[in-house]
C-alpha cells in the first residue's frame, strides 16, 4: 500500500474498508484471463465451481505469490528455521516456506496441496531446497487438511510428526476451527511443534466488521479464503506445554490482514 494511504488509514477508521481493493482487482486482473482460457478449454469447468477457484488460484499466485512471500519474509525468517526431523506443511502452495528451513534438521518433509495446478512450482522449490521425490526424502500429498484420517494412512499411523507448518492456509481451510486441534493432536508428537502465520480477524471491531463485509465475495474469489477467521483465539485454545506468539513487526492491529504468528510446542 502507498505510505500515504497508509497514514490516512491510521487515523481514519471508515476508508479502511477500502484497503484490500487495490490487491482484489489486482489479482483479478491477474487471475482472469488464463481462468478464461482454461475454461474456454474446458467448458466442464463451469460445473466444477471448486476446480474452477483453483485454476484461478494457480495463476493469480504465480504472480502475486513472491510478493506475499518477499512481506512476509521478515517472519518466516525468524519461524521456519525451527522446522526439524518429519515435517508437514499444510497447503504448500508453491514452496516459498523451503527456502527458509534448514535442510540437514529435516529428515522427511511432507507437502500436503490439494491443488495439483501448484505442484510444478511446488516441484521447483523441492529441488531448489535439496530434497528429492524420489529417494523418498519429500512426498506431496493431494489432500485438504480437512481430510485428517487420510493423511494419517499415509504417514503410517498417529502422532509421526515432528513440525507443522502452516503459513497462510487456514484462512482457506473449512472448518479450521474443529481441523486445527485434530491436526495438531492426530500428527504431532509429543514434543512436536506448529509453526504459524496466518491472517487473521481483527482485534479492532471496526476491522472486524469490514473483514466479514468483506469475506463473502473475498472468499469466493480466492479459493474459499476468509479474512474474518479466529484462527489466532482457536490456536490458543490448544493445549500447548509451551508457546511464544509475536506479531508481525511495523502491522497495525486495525490491519483487515492482522496476522498471528506463533510457535507452539505440544
Ligand atoms: C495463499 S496460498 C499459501 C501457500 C503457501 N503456504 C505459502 O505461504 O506460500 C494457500 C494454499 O493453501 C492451499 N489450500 C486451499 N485449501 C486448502 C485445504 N483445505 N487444505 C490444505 N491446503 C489448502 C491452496 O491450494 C494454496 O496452495
Amino acid at each position: 500500500m502507498p505510505p500515504l494511504f497508509d497514514k490516512i488509514l491510521q487515523y481514519l477508521p471508515l476508508p479502511r474498508v477500502l484497503s484490500p481493493l487495490p490487491d482484489f482487482m489486482l489479482a483479478i486482473s491477474v487471475g482472469l484471463l488464463p481462468t478464461l482460457y482454461a475454461l474456454w478449454s474446458d467448458p466442464s469447468l463451469l460445473f466444477h465451481f471448486k476446480r474452477l477457484q483453483q485454476v484461478f488460484q494457480s495463476n493469480f499466485w504465480g504472480f502475486f505469490g513472491p510478493e506475499v512471500d518477499k512481506g512476509g519474509a521478515p517472519v518466516k525468517i525468524v519461524l521456519l528455521p525451527y522446522a526439524e526431523g518429519v515435517v508437514l506443511e499444510i497447503g504448500a502452495g508453491h514452496g516459498h516456506s523451503l527456502k527458509y528451513m534448514k535442510r540437514d534438521k529435516i529428515t522427511k518433509y511432507y507437502a500436503l496441496e490439494p491443488n495439483t495446478d501448484m505442484w510444478p512450482e511446488l516441484r521447483k522449490a523441492l529441488v531448489d531446497a535439496g530434497f528429492s521425490e524420489e529417494k523418498g526424502e519429500a512426498v506431496i500429498l493431494p489432500y485438504g487438511a480437512g481430510d485428517v484420517s487420510k493423511i494419517v494412512e499415509q504417514l503410517g499411523g498417529e502422532n509421526q510428526v515432528d513440525t507443522l507448518i502452516s503459513v497462510l492456509v487456514l484462512c482457506s481451510v473449512p472448518d479450521a476451527k474443529d481441523v486445527l486441534p485434530e491436526l495438531c493432536q492426530r500428527l504431532l508428537k509429543k514434543g512436536g511443534s506448529l509453526l504459524m502465520y496466518e491472517h487473521c480477524l481483527s482485534p479492532v471491531p471496526s476491522s472486524r466488521l469490514y473483514q466479514r463485509l468483506w469475506t463473502p465475495i473475498w472468499s469466493i474469489v480466492f479459493d474459499g479464503c476468509r479474512l474474518d477467521k479466529d484462527t489466532m483465539t482457536w490456536v490458543n485454545q490448544i493445549k500447548w506445554s509451551d508457546k511464544h506468539v509475536w506479531r508481525k513487526e511495523g502491522e497495525p492491529e486495525w490491519s483487515l490482514f492482522f496476522h498471528g504468528v506463533g510457535r507452539f510446542t505440544l
